[in-house]
């Protein structure tokens, strides 16, 4: 009951980006300006060999509400790009998923009191359809690909992340996910910690209203780089993907 009344702001975020004119909806690249990189252009980045690649988040409920605008359809189509890049590589890396869902109908995860209830307290189960990955976001269960349950901000927060991590002796992250001041935040601090290298690929991350604008901005040219967190474009994402590996996984 009480959980009823604490709508998302999850999902109500993600509908007031549908209702807002694509031409203001923020977003993914150059929005309002160009994301700078942390990595020069002439720096040769490579992810090594021990990486893995984060898909957080990228469910129904949020991401089906931004596709009819331009910068949700192009944070969609550049991270399906990333995505089936990854599943090129010969061999394939680790690729890690999360969805945001509860064990069963009570929500057994959330009490009254929680505070994620207040953002992602409407979201159903895993069998709910806007708790499903959007169907551009290919799962590669042959390459070894995972998908975690989570029930708060950070991409670990209650599941195995850091055990599969640690145990494939990962020492490197790239992140695609939604929403940038969400789970990417949260998660680039706490990997940060952990002493892995984390890459946040800007175009592959989005902010959702009505909050200010400048948000994702904010938060990719100026707080992560400051953790320091390497932002990186989808561009350099690709050319790194072919200096990268051979994948240990
Ligand atoms: C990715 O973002 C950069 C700026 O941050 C931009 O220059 C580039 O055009 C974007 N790429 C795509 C495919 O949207
Ligand atoms: C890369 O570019 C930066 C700035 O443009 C410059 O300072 C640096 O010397 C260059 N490094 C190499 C290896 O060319
Ligand atoms: C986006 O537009 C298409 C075609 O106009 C429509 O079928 C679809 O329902 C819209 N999606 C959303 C989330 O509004
Ligand atoms: C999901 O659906 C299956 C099959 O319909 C059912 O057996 C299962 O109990 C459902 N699980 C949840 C958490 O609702
Ligand atoms: C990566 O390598 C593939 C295959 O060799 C090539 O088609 C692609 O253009 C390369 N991409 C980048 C960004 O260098």
């Amino acid at each position: 009951m009480h959980l009823q009344h604490l709508t998302t702001a999850l999902l109500s975020v993600a509908s007031a980006v549908h209702a807002q004119s694509s031409s203001t909806a923020p977003g993914y690249d150059c929005y309002p300006t160009c994301i700078p990189s942390t990595v020069l252009a002439n720096q040769s980045l490579s992810f090594g060999r021990h990486y893995a690649v984060l898909n957080l988040d990228l469910i129904n409920a949020l991401v089906s509400p931004l596709a009819n605008t331009s910068a949700g359809a192009a944070f969609i189509s550049n991270t399906a790009c990333w995505i089936d890049a990854v599943h090129a590589q010969n061999p394939p890396p680790l690729s890690i998923f999360t969805r945001i869902y509860f064990s069963n109908a009570h929500k057994p995860e959330l009490g009254p009191l929680t505070p994620f209830a207040a953002v992602g307290g409407a979201l159903g189960t895993a069998n709910s359809s806007e708790t499903m990955l959007y169907p551009a976001f290919h799962v590669d269960e042959a390459a070894g690909d995972t998908v975690l349950q989570k029930t708060r901000y950070y991409a670990g927060a209650g599941n195995g992340l850091e055990e599969i991590l640690r145990a494939q002796q990962i020492d490197t992250v790239v992140l695609s996910g939604i929403r940038t001041s969400g789970v990417i935040l949260s998660t680039a601090y706490r990997l940060f910690d952990l002493d892995y290298n984390v890459y946040v690929i800007a175009n592959n991350t989005i902010e959702t209203p009505p909050n200010n604008p400048d948000i994702n901005t904010n938060i990719l040219a100026g707080i992560l780089p400051k953790i320091p967190v390497d932002v990186i474009t989808i561009e350099q994402a690709m050319a790194a993907l072919n200096r990268s590996g051979p994948a240990i996984y």
